[in-house]
């Protein structure tokens, strides 16, 4: 699959833009805040219907305008479609998302055209706290699995309702019943979220140690760590684990409020060896393994959705040295597309390398 054109309508800082784009690598280069950023997230809302960095579609529509639409052609061996999402952003959101001129969901747009983005930004997925890891693995398990989103905001509103209790039942035992009632939804919801989560770990983990291999050479091993201790059983042991964890925790969780355990508490714990990277990875370490998170979330999308991504890689040579940055481009050898944004005209040698220059709010290739 390639992404053959991309068209932009009042979208960020394009009131209109019209682009044809090539297999193998995209670079597009120019000035701070020209519009760089803003094209990969145009791909990246085409693929997933949600900003890699916006948190409402309201700042997405071009200044002063209230809609934007978005539309790309994609190319395969044998045949040519098309995705057309028009988003009115006021005063209330509305979307129609077309493919082929038929209506689609979002299940069905990440599918046709699944993407990956990466962020000089995602360096803080290794290097804080826990809960951009969690983010990290949400998105990708929603993406390739639509059951997974509607069973974790279930456990999400759970957590919330649940906390409001505990706050109250500190003071009085009348809410006992109304705990006992939501603590039978958090441990369904919130095992049916373990649950899924265990079972991509136990092929992503290899993923992305392979994926950090292949761009560093060295070793690196990722597992899925849970506030509820060792989850190696089954879904009914989680459950238990879950409950008996809860009875354990009751007095503390009154007193301080919170729902202490469960996947909202969880984290994914990358090492070299027995060290945590987090703690004792150097910069250059922690970027590449939050690349090799990214280029795993690929290889784990291909292989449930049959189609190789669009890699979206935002600034992110500035991070690299030399030979990571041939590792990444050669990912375009195994029939990935790559879009790159840089400040600079970086040299790329390779005869399927286009540039394209992004000032003055417009694209134009070289
Ligand atoms: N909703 C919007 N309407 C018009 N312009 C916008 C909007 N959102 C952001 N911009 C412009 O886009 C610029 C940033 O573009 P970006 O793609 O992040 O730049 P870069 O080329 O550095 O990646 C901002 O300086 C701002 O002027
Ligand atoms: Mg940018």
């Amino acid at each position: 699959m390639t992404l053959a054109s991309l068209y932009l309508h009042d979208f960020r800082n394009y009131a209109h833009l019209e682009l044809s784009l090539t297999p193998g690598v995209s670079l597009f280069f120019g000035k701070n805040a020209q519009g760089k950023t803003n094209l990969l997230e145009a791909c990246y809302y085409l693929s997933t219907l949600t900003s890699p960095r916006a948190e409402r579609d309201l700042d997405l529509a071009r200044w002063g305008t209230d809609r934007f639409t978005l539309g790309a052609r994609l190319t395969e061996p044998d045949q040519t479609s098309y995705i057309r999402i028009d988003t009115i952003v006021r005063p209330a959101l509305r979307r129609r998302v077309l493919i082929d001129d038929r209506p689609a969901k979002r299940p069905e747009l990440v599918a046709h055209f699944p993407c990956v983005y990466f962020s000089p930004d995602d360096l803080y997925m290794v290097k804080r706290g826990s809960s951009l890891r969690r983010r990290f693995l949400d998105s990708l398990l929603s993406r390739l699995d639509p059951g997974y989103a509607r069973e974790l905001s279930r456990y999400e509103d759970t957590v919330t309702r649940r906390n409001a209790i505990l706050k109250k039942a500190f003071m009085s035992s009348s809410w006992d019943k109304t705990l006992e009632g939501l603590d039978q939804i958090l441990i369904d919801s919130g095992s049916a979220v373990l649950n899924r989560r265990l079972s991509l770990m136990s092929t992503f983990s290899g993923q992305v140690s392979d994926t950090y291999r292949f761009i560093s050479g060295d070793e690196c091993s990722v597992s899925y760590s849970s506030s509820l201790g060792d989850l190696s059983g089954s879904r009914e042991d989680t459950a238990r684990l879950f409950r008996e964890k809860l009875a354990s925790i009751r007095a503390e969780e009154r007193n301080r409020g919170v729902t202490l355990v469960g996947p909202h508490r969880d984290d994914i714990s990358i090492t070299f060896g027995d060290k945590t990277v987090r703690y004792f990875g150097s910069q250059g370490e922690q970027r590449s393994v939050a690349l090799a998170l990214r280029l795993a979330e690929a290889r784990a999308l291909e292989e449930r959705l049959m189609r190789k991504p669009v890699l979206l890689l935002d600034d992110v040579f500035s991070e690299l040295d030399e030979s990571r940055r041939e590792k990444v481009l050669s990912l375009c050898d195994f029939g990935h597309q790559i879009l790159l944004t840089s400040t600079d005209p970086v040299p790329i040698a390779g005869s399927n390398v286009r540039m394209y220059a992004v000032g003055e709010d417009t694209v134009k290739p070289l």
